[in-house]
Formats: C-alpha cells, sequence, structure tokens
C-alpha cells in the first residue's frame, strides 16, 4: 500500500489522473473500474481535460461501476450511470462510449440475478485493470457496508442509515428520498482488480482513513481489506489523513518515488 498525502486538490486530481492514465496505457486489458460520490469529480475532470488536449482517451476502454441504486427512476439525475454518463461519456468527454459504460441493473425485475450477471461481465471483459474508489465515513467501499463478507462478490444490499443520511445531499435533502437498496461489486470482486486507487478528502473521511490504512482487517471497516491488495494506492489530502499515526513515514516514503 503507498499512501500519497496532498495539500491540495488539484495536485492530488492530477496524481491520480497520471496514475490512472500509465496504467491504462500500459495495459493490455482496458477495463476501468468507476467510482461516483464526489470525491472522483476532480479526477474525471483531468480525464476530460486530457481528452480535449487530445493526450488521451477512454474511447475503446470498457468502464464498470462499482455500484447502482435499486429501484432508482431510470432517468433520475442521481442513477450512478447517469451520474458517470454526465460525467465521462461522448468525445466532448473523455472518449468513453455509452455503449462501454457497464453499470450494475438496478430497475431489473430479479436484482440478485442482474448482480450475479454483473460479476460475470466483469470476468468475461478479462477482469478490472485499474479500479477507482472513493470511501464512505463508516469505511464503506462501493456500497459494501460495516459486517458485509470480505469476501462477498456483486450483491444486493441495504444501505446503513448513515450513508443514506450523507447521500441526501443528491436527494433534495431528504434521506428518505435515498433509495434504501443496491447492487455493489463486493469485496471480493474489487480485490481481484489488478491495481486499486482510492481518493478520500476531507475531515470526514479521516477515521475511515485511519483505518484503511492502519487499523486491523475486519468486516466493521471495509476498506480495511485493501490491506490485503498488492497494488493498492491512497491518495488523501491533509484532513482525510489528519488521524494517521505514521503520516511522516508515509511522506517520506512517497518522496523516494518507489
Ligand atoms: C457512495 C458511493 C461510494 C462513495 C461514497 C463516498 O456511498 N457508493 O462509492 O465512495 O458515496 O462519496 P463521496 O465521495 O461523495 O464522499
Amino acid at each position: 500500500m503507498q499512501i500519497g498525502i496532498f495539500t491540495d486538490e488539484t495536485a492530488l486530481a492530477t496524481t491520480a489522473a497520471k496514475h490512472l492514465i500509465k496504467i491504462l496505457n500500459n495495459s493490455e486489458n482496458k477495463v476501468l473500474g468507476l467510482a461516483t460520490g464526489s470525491t472522483p469529480l476532480p479526477l474525471y475532470e483531468q480525464l476530460r481535460a486530457a481528452n480535449r488536449a487530445g493526450k488521451f482517451t477512454l474511447r475503446g476502454v470498457q468502464g464498470f461501476a462499482l455500484d447502482e441504486y435499486v429501484g432508482i427512476a431510470a432517468d433520475h439525475p442521481e442513477r450512478y450511470r447517469n451520474v458517470l454518463r454526465a460525467e465521462l461519456v461522448g468525445d466532448d468527454k473523455t472518449g468513453l462510449r455509452e455503449e462501454d459504460l457497464h453499470t450494475p441493473e438496478g430497475n431489473a425485475a430479479d436484482p440478485r440475478q442482474a448482480a450475479a450477471d454483473y460479476d460475470a461481465a466483469i470476468k468475461a471483459a478479462g477482469g478490472i485493470a485499474i479500479q477507482i474508489l472513493g470511501i464512505g465515513a463508516d469505511g464503506h467501499i462501493g456500497f459494501n457496508e460495516p459486517g458485509t463478507s470480505l469476501t462477498s462478490r456483486t450483491h444486493v444490499d441495504v444501505l446503513t442509515e448513515q450513508t443514506r443520511r450523507d447521500n441526501a445531499r443528491f436527494f433534495e435533502n431528504d434521506m428518505d428520498k435515498v433509495p434504501s437498496q443496491c447492487i455493489t461489486q463486493g469485496l471480493g470482486t474489487i480485490m481481484e482488480a489488478k491495481y486499486i486507487m482510492l481518493i478520500a478528502t476531507g475531515e470526514n473521511k479521516a477515521t475511515a482513513v485511519r483505518e484503511l490504512v492502519e487499523g486491523g482487517i475486519s468486516a466493521r471497516w471495509q476498506a480495511s481489506m485493501l490491506q490485503m491488495h498488492p497494488n493498492a494506492l491512497i491518495l488523501v489530502d491533509e484532513a482525510a489523513a489528519s488521524e494517521l499515526q505514521l503520516a511522516v513515514f508515509y511522506r517520506e516514503r512517497w518522496n523516494h518515488n518507489l
């Protein structure tokens, strides 16, 4: 696990974009794992800028979202498919093609079957070369809430009250409007990505980041499982790093540029 601590958001997003572009360019398998939430948005802006400048394109890349709400209207702007489409799809964005954007089918008649099909589709594409991740304040990644099996596959699950409260800002500040169920890649699925890049910013992520990096591996803090991943890059700002005990060492190791 490598931990990069940044003083400003732009430097963090620039590093994230460089890393992602390098890995995808060097990978035979052009499959990108996409995250939603507000944290990856500056990274997506960097990817749009790189596409505008003709330096990089997601054209020809297969994009797989981490998760999707169950039972959200197809045209709801917060449906993750719609969020990712608005951020990434089209030559005027990152070059990603609509048919190459894959999201779990949250409105399927049988969401459990849709979850299993989605897991199989990732495998059929050859697996994810690099998975972008955010983190919830309770340590969730994707929508894997505390207590989920650390080897889970893509599955239907329930959002905690805290996650619904956190996400209410996207639903007219009304947590009752936040769907209560989701389909999410499981930790077992996520751990199969060749590279992981988790981004966290803001003080409300500080405890989750501490548990992710320095806590014991436990289902209480789902992201702690990433300690077992051979190629995990954790990019955080000062606020999100504020509870790390070994921040001085992480900075020193980062400066060695391994
Ligand atoms: C949601 C998403 C997660 C995301 C989290 C944090 O729960 N399912 O993938 O990491 O929100 O979001 P934000 O980056 O807005 O804090």
